[in-house]
């Protein structure tokens, strides 16, 4: 399911800090515990062990879904596909290549091409040459390229891709505005009766309503489970496919 290579973590820094909160949490509530003041300290110890049990549990559930219930999801999304000879997909914001290189495995029949602008804040060890390592121990080199570029701006053709795929990358954008030229610039490049798949954390229901409007076919935001729990429920991806 996993293809091999090392893929990094997704904003590395995010478990790192719940854990972080989980050890302050921890002394206070060690510190409430020595106290001994009265019944209202030893509440406020146990108030603040759980709350460490849950910032260690979300620390957990995030690097679950990094390093493994992403490509879960994923493996999942891309069975619903079909292509044929000569169909080409994009991945938006590929990073070290995890969505790309799982679709070229899946459909050996297809061209796959990355896009990225390798941001090491939003992937741990993020580069071009990280992505093609993980190419090459794949397999897979020729049938799948990766390219440096913005995608709000692809340059590539109209109607070139039959499917298109955005794994956590879209939220990146910091800009309604961005985002939006990303969504249009997605369908711009997309071919008559294309399809789009995005997973993301948040702001799916933005990305939908740009979908709906440019005149695809959307199913979702729908949810995709624990596995999706980037430290928690609250913070669950969902997915999106439209068909245009
Ligand atoms: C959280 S990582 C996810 C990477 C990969 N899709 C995955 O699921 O493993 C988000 C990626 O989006 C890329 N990214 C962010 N903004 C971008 C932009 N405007 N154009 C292209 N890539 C971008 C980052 O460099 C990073 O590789």
């Amino acid at each position: 399911m996993k293809p091999r290579g090392k893929y990094g973590i997704d904003a590395p820094w995010v478990p790192w800090l719940w854990i972080g909160i989980a050890a302050v949490s921890a002394a206070v509530a060690v510190a409430f515990g020595l106290w001994g003041a009265g019944w209202w300290t030893v509440a406020l110890a146990w108030y603040f062990v759980a709350c460490t049990v849950v910032y260690l549990i979300g620390a957990g559930l995030y690097w679950h879904a990094s390093l493994l219930g992403k490509f879960a999801i994923w493996d999942r999304l891309l069975r619903r596909v079909s292509l044929s000879t000569g169909d080409r997909v994009l991945d938006l914001g590929c990073g070290r290549g995890s969505v790309a290189i799982m679709t070229a495995i899946r459909y050996p029949e297809a061209s796959v091409t990355g896009i990225d602008l390798w941001r090491v804040g939003d992937q741990s060890g993020n580069s071009r040459s990280a992505a093609e390592a993980n190419t090459a121990l794949n397999g897979i080199g020729e049938r799948l390229a990766f390219d440096t570029g913005d995608m709000t701006s692809l340059p590539y053709p109209d109607a070139t891709f039959t499917l298109i795929t955005a794994s956590l990358s879209l939220h990146n954008i910091h800009t309604p505005e961005g985002r939006r030229m990303a969504i249009q610039e997605a369908v711009r490049v997309l071919a008559p009766g294309g399809r789009v798949l995005i997973v993301d954390i948040q702001r799916t229901r933005e990305y939908a309503a740009e979908l709906q409007r440019l005149g695809l076919t959307v199913s979702g935001p729908t949810r995709l489970g624990w596995r999706s729990w980037w430290t928690g429920p609250w913070m669950a991806a969902t997915e999106l496919d439209a068909i245009r």
